[in-house]
């Protein structure tokens, strides 16, 4: 399990470089309409980079700022800051996330919250901890006893829409629904068995590699958004106990 302590301690790194930076002076720009980056996700990413690339030479990575780098069986997958709107207006709800896959099978993977001190891990086969402790999705048996978190998309209107309608569909037949805004933090809520089914459309495969391994390892079902087991290849996620995951795909719309 080298490869997940090694994951654990370039999390811890980035997590470092955040903190200096977190409800400090940032350099913004704008990737789209609303899309931000700063200065502090470009860094992360190359200190990820470059604490893994001293232990694993020859492996490659899929970055969310600086793309494929490298041809190895081997990958890295690294969202430096999940929820960098949330970093960038000094809000606590974000992570770094990264994950090993082999093959384009995950092998194991971290989210971690720095200013929450929050670490959560998996290796596959082995389980889901938060700060080393064992954790298990909830039980909660129907939609109407469930606390439900989403995410809207950024750019692509038509998903956004497909979200608010499914939003509209569900509240009131649900305890609620969140939007914290990090995808990989979503996925580890699940997980932890806090919130009970998440879901939500376009998501890259940085943002729910190791959120996805996390909450399966914990006893999630994660699928796409049409109920199929859901893969690195998928981009409309639904993630949830298992035990209401039939029922909510009702109010949930299809793409
Ligand atoms: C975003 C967050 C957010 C989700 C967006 C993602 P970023 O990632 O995960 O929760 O709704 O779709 O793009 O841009 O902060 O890395
Ligand atoms: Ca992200
Ligand atoms: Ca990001």
């Amino acid at each position: 399990m080298k490869e997940l302590i090694v994951a654990e301690s370039a999390a811890f790194a980035a997590g470092k470089i955040a903190m200096k930076y977190f409800q400090e002076e940032l350099t913004i720009k704008k990737k789209g309409k609303i899309d931000l980056v700063t200065n502090v996700d470009i860094e992360c990413e190359q200190k990820i980079k470059k604490v893994i690339s001293e232990e694993f030479r020859k492996h490659s990575f899929l970055g969310e700022e600086s793309g494929k780098d490298g041809n190895s069986e081997y990958v890295w997958i690294i969202d430096p800051i999940d929820g960098t709107t949330n970093f960038a207006h000094g809000l606590d709800n974000f992570s770094h996330s990264i994950a090993l896959a082999k093959n384009n099978e995950l092998i194991c993977g971290v989210v971690y919250n720095p200013v929450q001190k929050k670490m959560f891990k998996a290796y596959t086969g082995k389980g889901a901890f938060l700060n080393g402790k064992k954790i298990k999705v909830s039980s909660t048996q129907t939609v109407v006893d469930s606390l439900v978190v989403t995410g809207f998309p950024y750019e692509n209107d038509s998903l956004g829409e497909k979200a608010v309608s499914s939003v509209r569909r569900l509240r009131g037949n649900c305890q609620g629904i969140r939007r914290f805004g990090s995808a990989a933090l979503d996925f580890c809520y699940i997980a932890q068995g806090v919130m009970d089914a998440y879901f939500e459309y376009d998501l890259k495969s940085w943002d729910a590699a190791a959120g996805m391994l996390i909450a399966r390892e914990a006893g999630a079902k994660v699928t796409d958004i049409n109920g199929n087991e859901a893969s690195l290849d998928t981009t409309h996620f639904l993630a949830s106990n298992g035990k209401i995951h039939d029922e909510i795909m009702k109010y949930l719309e299809r793409v």
